[in-house]
């Protein structure tokens, strides 16, 4: 066989192997087997020096044309077995981004601004707890024991003992109970917290929302304190310029009592979404505590006066942000808790 014959046959395995090479491990194989140093192609090469002169040219072309055709095509072939780590383009040229910090919730911030007005005007801070007994709630308030407030509609009871109901607190006033029985007068303080109402959820009502009650007991504490620290903290809070309106109401609690109306702080009284186009925004339900209340709290009435008032927070913040459904409040959507 002459080494031309025996370069054709080559060929033809080249052809062959060159076709099943399938995975990178075979490329691999294939040039361990023709194209290194100790190779097919190289051995054929290396036989050149024993042909005759006058063949030599000839023989060196096909060759050549061989091996330069097996490394294009093996060339091909890798580069289409190769698996690489592909992925998003990534720029690490650019910079970061900055932190996304988180912030306190409306309903958080709005109980702290308040908290901070009042500690200014010497309100300490108390808590009571979530779950009541009925005497806190209902009893020691004053409420009479047919009260519709007890109803089963209102309140949600959690268990009975022999002694008490228990229920979830629906109004903090159980608070004024549990702080004027614990101190002695003078007492200031006003107590945030979460209460509980069995009623339908809609987008003015939640089963669970929350109030600030505050309370006032010292000698000869009269009405006009009352409206000169709601006045005070209102101011604060809403409005510099703001007009009052005290509207006779009704409470167990307090005699006498009232609903507190403030000039709306967007419209300044001329009308709008946000007031309901009255002019005037309900603030809080108040009065002077009741005699019944502090007696059964440990106070003596005649020595002793004093006003309490409560207020519903999400009204404050929806009254503030503009959030018309109050679920929004509760539903941690980052798109709302981001704008604040
Ligand atoms: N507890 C009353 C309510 O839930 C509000 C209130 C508190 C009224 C204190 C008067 C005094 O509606």
């Amino acid at each position: 066989m002459t080494l031309l014959d025996e370069i054709e046959t080559l060929r033809g395995i080249l052809e062959q192997d060159v076709a099943s090479i399938k995975t990178q491990d075979d490329a691999e194989q294939f040039r361990l087997r023709h194209l290194v140093k100790k190779g097919t192609v190289q051995a054929l090469t290396d036989r050149l020096r024993d042909v005759p002169k006058e063949e030599k040219p000839h023989v060196g072309k096909v060759l050549n044309e061989v091996r330069t055709w097996v490394n294009e095509v093996f060339a091909e072939v890798r580069e289409r077995v190769t698996t690489r780590v592909t992925g998003p383009q990534i720029d690490l040229t650019l910079p970061l981004r900055g932190p996304i910090g988180g912030s306190l919730h409306p309903i958080t911030a709005t109980i702290d601004r308040i908290i901070d007005i009042f500690s200014s005007m010497g309100f300490d801070v108390a808590e009571g707890p979530d779950v009541e007994d009925d005497g806190h709630n209902f009893g020691k308030l004053n409420f009479a024991e047919d009260h519709p407030a007890r109803d089963m509609q209102d309140t949600f009871f959690v268990a009975s003992d022999s002694r008490s109901d228990i229920l979830l607190r629906t109004h903090t006033s159980s608070v004024q109970v549990r702080v004027m029985e614990s101190q002695t007068p003078p007492i200031r303080c006003i107590m945030p917290g979460r209460v509980y109402r069995n009623e339908a959820v809609s987008s003015r009502s939640l089963a669970e929302f929350h109030q600030i009650e505050g309370l006032y007991i010292d000698r000869n504490v009269t009405m006009a304190d009352l409206k000169g620290t709601i006045m005070a903290f209102a101011r604060s809070f809403y409005d510099a310029t703001a007009e009052f309106r005290f509207r006779t109401s009704y409470f167990p609690f307090t005699e006498p009592s009232c609903e507190i109306d403030m000039s709306c702080f967007l419209c300044k009284g001329t009308g709008c979404k946000v007031c309901k186009h009255s002019g005037w925004l309900e603030i809080c339900g108040a009065g002077m505590v009741h005699p019944n209340v502090l007696r059964n709290c440990g106070i003596d009435p005649d020595e002793y006066s004093g006003f309490a008032f409560g207020f519903g927070v999400e009204r404050v913040v929806m009254m503030l942000t503009g959030i018309d459904d109050i679920r929004k409040l509760y539903e941690n959507d980052l798109r709302v808790l981001r704008q604040f």
